[in-house]
């Protein structure tokens, strides 16, 4: 028999709380952090500075909404594909009447009134934008600016915060206060390549992947092109439609711009049929697409996964924000967190794309908790509603990389100083799909030089739709294997992957050779969006979010990968095996395959 879902699934985004200090006056703690490793305390914020809240209130009926994850994410249930609306999914995360009543009435306390705040369409996320003074006097807290000299990156933050008593249970989570993260693209290789234009019909000849048979340009084990994934990935010949229920999605920040220009001289080189077509630009909070500044992240990810793609519709997001401020500036700065602007404008949507990509991404240890299980609750929101998210895995291995003990550089945050292995956020997100890298054709390798991002979460225990798999793979390892290094209770990562390395783009006209699993993330988008349209042409719902359907039935249709390893934090890292590792999870997928897979879920 079946355990009952609900028992199962209660865990999905919870995270354990923290136990706080309590402290002797009417508010206590909320949450404190430990400064960063690289973050050093710097000044004072000016004092006209002003800040973006944004006040999380709990969501007491989570569970539910996660139950209906679930079974409508499982191939296996009677509900699969029956997907919520917005409208349902709003409800199932508004607040209780309570907690708005108990917020509200603190922040009139402060002299903030109604009309000086925003909700969130579930009204579960409160905005508001105030002196950095009064945030301090209403948090009991001093913000200061934080310097990190090896980016040279400046943020206004706190390492600790307090409210009333009595709002401890009103609120989970209150930022910009302890998140010290700051999301990078993971790119790790550029190379400016061969002017001369590529001639993809003067193929080196052929080779055959040993692991599926299939027939590739022998040029693509140097050079990854549109061409090269539909061989490998065995996609040539799909025809997808231009349906308009049908829509691939790309998120860009810290000023990575789409170039149309760049994109148009892209698919003349290597997906001609698609020139002239282009993608929808949108703008989140006032996000630009400046056209004099191509990025090579936004320019890899829109490439490759709208080449893929083509004709399905195609959207690139903007969002501002970040380096957030400068201290030498003496004006008012956007200290927003830029990745929770993106989550609140999408969730306000009512129409998304239904396959969305993000190569961008952080130290799991650089999120605080609350704010790291906030984020999984919200994108368990858009996995319910029938949208599957990917996120790249990571280029740094089971941590920083690194395989010279005395090089590395894995030291937890938690004020002990230990050496243990790094895992990455977004990625390790309980409810999105982690992508690792490959590379190489004949056969496909994990990634080598840089390292597919794998681990355990710290964060978020294995979710029952990967305990077979992961439980798998942690018995075959020696006994003692790294013990104390990670957290064999934790989400294992990544799920799937695909080529990460070599992909040949465009960037402000010229051709540059790319790589990190910054590609591999828009690629396995690129397939998802195919998939979607074969299930949506024969009349059947979108696959959502993914992980039980992978888990379950789709790793049949990946190819194991059955060669390399993940370096980082002294060590070797983990070894790919047989069957699911935390390097490059099932393997990279086989289109033919997935697409029989897909219909019978
Ligand atoms: C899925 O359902 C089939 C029968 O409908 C059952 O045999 C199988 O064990 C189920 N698989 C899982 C993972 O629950
Ligand atoms: C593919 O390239 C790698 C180096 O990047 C090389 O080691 C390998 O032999 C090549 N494979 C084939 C089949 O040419
Ligand atoms: C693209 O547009 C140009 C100008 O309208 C036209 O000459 C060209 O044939 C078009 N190419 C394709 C592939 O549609
Ligand atoms: C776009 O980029 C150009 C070149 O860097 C710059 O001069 C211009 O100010 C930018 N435009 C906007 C609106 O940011
Ligand atoms: C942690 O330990 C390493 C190695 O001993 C040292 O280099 C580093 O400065 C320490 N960091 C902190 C924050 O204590
Ligand atoms: C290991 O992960 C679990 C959740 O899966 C968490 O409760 C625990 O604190 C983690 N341990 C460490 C040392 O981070
Ligand atoms: C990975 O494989 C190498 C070579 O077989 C072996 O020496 C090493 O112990 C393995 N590492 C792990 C973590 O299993
Ligand atoms: C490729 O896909 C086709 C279906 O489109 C399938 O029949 C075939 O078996 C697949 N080839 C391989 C080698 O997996």
């Amino acid at each position: 028999m079946r355990p009952s879902l609900r028992i199962l699934l209660a865990l999905l985004c919870a995270i354990p709380t923290l136990s706080l200090p309590a402290q002797d006056s009417p508010y206590e703690v909320k949450e404190r952090v430990r400064p960063p490793h690289g973050w050093i305390q710097h000044s004072k914020p000016p004092p006209d500075h002003t800040i973006s809240l944004r006040i999380g209130l709990p969501q007491p009926n989570f569970g539910v909404l996660e139950t209906h994850l679930y079974e409508v994410s499982d191939p296996n249930h009677s509900r699969y594909g029956q997907h919520l609306s917005k409208e349902e999914v709003e409800e199932l995360v508004a607040p209780h009447p309570e907690s708005l009543n108990a917020v509200n009435e603190w922040l009139a306390s402060h002299g903030i009134q109604e009309e000086d705040i925003s909700h969130s369409p579930a009204r579960d996320w409160i905005t508001l934008t105030i002196p950095i003074g009064l945030a301090e006097k209403m948090l009991d807290t001093k913000y200061h600016v934080w310097m990190n000299p090896t980016t040279g990156d400046y943020i206004v933050r706190t390492t600790s915060y307090s409210l009333p008593i009595d709002l401890h249970d009103h609120v989970d989570v209150i930022q910009p206060t302890t998140m010290f993260a700051q999301f990078k693209p993971y790119r790790s290789f550029i190379v400016k390549s061969d002017e001369k234009p590529l001639d993809i019909n003067t193929a080196l000849g052929t080779l055959t992947n040993p692991a599926t048979g299939l027939v590739v340009d022998a040029s693509c084990n140097d050079t990854i092109t549109v061409p090269c994934l539909a061989q490998l990935y065995n996609s040539t010949g799909y025809i997808p439609s231009a349906r308009p229920d049908n829509a691939i999605g790309i998120t860009g920040y810290l000023g990575e711009y789409a170039n149309t220009a760049d994109l148009q001289q892209f698919y003349a080189e290597q997906r001609p049929d698609a020139v002239n077509s282009s993608f929808k630009f949108i703008s989140v909070n006032g996000g630009i697409n400046n056209q004099s500044e191509p990025g090579y992240e936004a320019n890899l990810d829109v490439q490759f996964a709208f080449g893929l793609s083509h004709p399905i519709p195609a959207t690139f997001y903007s969002t501002p924000g970040s380096p957030p401020f400068q201290p030498d500036v003496n004006t008012p700065t956007n200290t927003n967190e830029p990745y929770s602007d993106w989550i609140d404008f999408v969730l306000s949507q009512e129409n998304l794309p239904l396959t969305i990509s993000t190569s961008y991404g952080d130290d799991e240890q650089t999120v605080p908790q609350s704010y790291a299980q906030r984020v999984c609750q919200d994108l368990a929101q858009l996995g319910t509603r029938g949208i599957s998210l990917l996120f790249s895995s990571g280029d740094n291995g089971v941590g920083d990389g690194e395989s010279n003990p005395t090089a590395q550089s894995c030291f937890t945050n938690d004020g002990k100083n230990q050496t243990q292995f790094i895992p990455a956020f977004p990625a390790s997100i309980v409810s999105v799909t982690a992508v690792g890298g490959t590379e190489n054709v004949a056969p496909e390798v994990a990634v080598s030089r840089f390292y597919s991002g794998g681990g355990f979460s710290n964060y978020f225990p294995r979710p029952s739709y990967q305990d077979e798999a992961v439980s798998g793979y942690l018995k075959a390892l020696k006994p003692g294997t790294y013990e104390g290094l990670y957290n064999a209770s934790g989400r294992g990562y990544p799920d799937i992957a695909a080529q990460g390395d070599r992909f040949r783009i465009i960037v402000g006209g010229s051709p540059v050779s790319i790589g990190g699993t910054s590609a591999s993330a828009p690629t396995i988008a690129g397939f998802i969006a195919l998939l979607n349209d074969y299930r949506l042409t024969r009349s059947l719902p979108p696959l959502g979010f993914l992980n039980p359907f992978i888990y379950q039935k789709g790793y049949a249709g990946f190819t194991d990968i059955l060669s390399g390893h993940n370096s980082g934090c002294g060590t070797t890292g983990f070894n790919v095996t047989k069957g699911w590792d935390p390097v490059t999870g099932f393997g990279t997928p086989n289109f033919g395959i997935l697409k029989d897979l897909v219909l019978y879920a």
